[in-house]
């Protein structure tokens, strides 16, 4: 039986013409310079590109952590430039979900109080079937009673993982989410964060420099010095890499 496919259109973020200046005069850089982008609900989007091409700017002011010079940023149909601090807050805490390098668990807690801490801090109840079923898709069942410390690196991160995904947000952002992982515990991450997306019809946008990162993706977005520059469908790691090289020695290759 055939079901059919989530419509492209339907972007659980996106950003329109997406300016992004830090500081002024003779410090001033343009991370972002005008990008247009959307991220498809239900899909698992990489953000590839060299170190300082802005893609954890472009990141943080999707998600709502940091705020555009100039355009617009939304999440579902709700702009985030017309909110204030404290309708932001909010948004991030109810509808968004991040994973960072650094796996951000509180040492005193377990497993289980730290996958439910953000449902806990904001006083909503966890929905059990789903904290359930998450904890099977994590792999951690029987991990719940213990302390981060008592894990290896990648079950903190799934950890980590299971907490973004917690409150069944409309989108999960992970920055560099296996930066501080061995290859086999990454690529373990990165099949979780991939089967969450799938088996599970979240919205998962994550950041990476890594080409066999990014094809784990269903498809990668490219930036170079701020700027959207491609994009691609049903990644490999040896095409991604092979666009990568395109971007960094194309153009002065072509001049020279
Ligand atoms: N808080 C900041 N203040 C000044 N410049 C910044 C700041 N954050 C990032 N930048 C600059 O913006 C550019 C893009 O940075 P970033 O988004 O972190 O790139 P990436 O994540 O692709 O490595 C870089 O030139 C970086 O130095
Ligand atoms: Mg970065």
């Amino acid at each position: 039986m055939r079901t059919t496919p989530t419509p492209r259109t339907a972007a659980a973020a996106r950003v329109v013409d997406a300016v992004k200046i830090y500081g002024t005069g003779d410090t001033e850089v343009t991370a972002l310079d005008g990008v247009s982008v959307e991220f498809a609900a239900g899909r698992f989007t990489a953000i590839m590109g060299p170190s300082g091409s802005g893609k954890s700017t472009l990141m943080h002011c999707a998600a709502g952590l940091d705020t555009l010079s100039r355009g617009s940023a939304f999440i579902g149909d709700t702009e985030l430039t017309g909110l204030d601090d404290r309708r932001l807050t909010l948004l991030r805490r109810d509808r968004v979900g991040f994973v960072f390098q650094a796996f951000n668990l509180l040492p005193t807690l377990t497993v289980a109080e730290n996958i439910t801490l953000p449902m806990d801090l904001a006083g909503t109840r966890p929905d059990a079937g789903w904290i359930d079923a998450l904890i099977d898709t994590v792999g951690l069942r029987d991990r719940l009673a213990h302390r981060p410390s008592e894990l290896s690196g990648g079950q903190q991160q799934r950890v980590a993982v299971a907490r973004a995904f917690a409150g069944r947000p409309d989108v999960v952002f992970a920055d560099e989410p296996t930066g501080n992982l061995d290859s086999r515990a990454g690529d373990e991450v990165l099949r979780l964060l991939g089967r969450t997306a799938r088996e599970m019809g979240r919205t998962v946008v994550m950041v990476t420099h890594d080409p066999v990162a990014a094809a784990h993706a269903d498809e990668v977005v490219f930036l170079a010095d701020g700027r959207l520059v491609d994009r691609m469908a049903e990644p490999t790691a040896e095409r991604v890499l092979e666009r990568m090289h395109g971007f960094v020695t194309g153009p002065s290759a072509a001049r020279s």
